[in-house]
């Protein structure tokens, strides 16, 4: 199963409670949504040659992942199947099926341009197949979307710098842009530059940090990208004073329980400082991150949290009550999402 973290039974109503929030997911990877049915159908549309025998192959290696880096090769190479731009509208679907069954509203995705366009693929299919899975889902589901690129901190700086350039057509179609991969020996500063132009371009900043880091680097990451969210963020429990830092400035952070276990950032679920964080008042929030590998999506990362922290219904309201204040929905957008978290709170549809 999921994690070797010990299985509290969650209570009826807590569970009845998940199912009716109204979800708001911050954290995930659309590239982390590439199930490997979908990964091999595309593959073969394409007549790519795939790493594995078959999906069901791909689907056990995703289970053995011993470190970030041991997932991101396997991630990095599933990638290959997304060629066309129907293939990045059909990621983006078929993750917006699933979200819509998990009771998502609201979701602000991130895409890799660059483990495409260094395969040869151009970035409008990238960006203009995504955007045409978001306006079908929103279409079809009613959930709203803001997109944000982001860079891969594993490849220089300066292809970040030119990454944004060539995304300048996309610019007004896009959120934020974020820093994700390898976070050991790649570090926020050299990426300052970009974060600056991209906030002059009128975007806002996002970040992974202290995951696989330590808790200096979610303080670094605050200091040198001014970054409004910070994705993961959970090492930042290991010091006190950062935490105060974090729950004074309000940054949220987008937090994603069962990546966690399976990347053996914490031995178990019970581990996880969620409930501290949100005891100290810092602005947590519940993601899947990447579904298609770390077994399940954002409602089972909901429900893991819940049963091995024993959470109560106001504290996943408050969770959930994060993330809609955590997102750049419009202030229109945000008061249609907390009606709808104030019924579900009151037990209502
Ligand atoms: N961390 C860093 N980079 C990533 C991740 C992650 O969890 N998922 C996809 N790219
Ligand atoms: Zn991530």
């Amino acid at each position: 199963m999921l994690s070797d973290a010990p299985r509290r039974q969650l209570a009826g109503p807590i569970a009845a409670l998940i199912e009716r929030l109204p979800k708001v997911e911050l954290h995930v990877h659309l590239e982390g949504t590439l199930e490997p049915e979908l990964a091999y159908e595309l593959a073969a549309r394409n007549g790519i040659p795939m790493p594995y025998a078959s999906a069901a192959e791909m689907r056990r290696a995703a289970m053995e992942f011993t470190s970030l880096q041991s997932f991101l090769d396997v991630y990095y190479a599933a990638c290959a199947a997304l060629v066309t731009r129907a293939d990045f509208r059909d990621l983006t679907l078929a993750y917006l099926e699933r979200a819509n069954a998990d009771g998502v509203r609201h979701v602000e995705p991130f895409f890799d341009p660059q483990t495409h366009t260094d395969r040869g693929v151009a970035i409008d299919d990238v960006i203009g197949g995504i955007l045409d899975g978001l306006a079908e889902g929103e279409r079809r589901y009613g959930i709203t979307s803001g997109l944000i690129m982001s860079f891969l901190r594993h490849l220089p700086p300066e292809a970040a710098d030119v990454t944004l350039s060539a995304a300048e057509p996309w610019l007004d179609r896009l959120v934020a842009v974020g820093l994700d991969s390898s976070e050991v020996g790649f570090p926020p500063e050299p990426f300052a530059g970009t974060f600056a132009r991209a906030r002059s371009l009128g975007l806002k900043a996002v970040a992974h940090a202290g995951e696989e880091g330590e808790a200096e680097l979610v303080a670094r990451t605050l200091d040198a990208l001014a970054v409004s969210r910070v994705d993961h963020g959970v090492r930042a429990a290991e010091d006190p004073a950062l935490v105060r830092r974090l729950a004074e400035c309000g940054v949220t952070l987008t937090a994603c329980p069962n990546s966690n276990v399976r990347l053996r950032v914490f031995p178990t679920m019970d581990r996880s400082p969620i409930k501290r964080l949100l005891d100290a008042g810092v602005a947590v929030t519940v993601n899947s991150d990447d579904p298609a590998y770390f077994g399940g999506y954002i409602g089972d990362n909901y429900r893991a949290i819940a049963a091995a922290l024993g959470l109560t219904a106001a504290e996943l309201g408050r969770l959930a009550a994060n993330a809609i204040n955590g997102s750049f929905a419009s202030a229109e957008r945000k008061r249609e999402l907390f009606d709808e978290l104030a019924l579900a709170l009151a037990g209502g549809e």
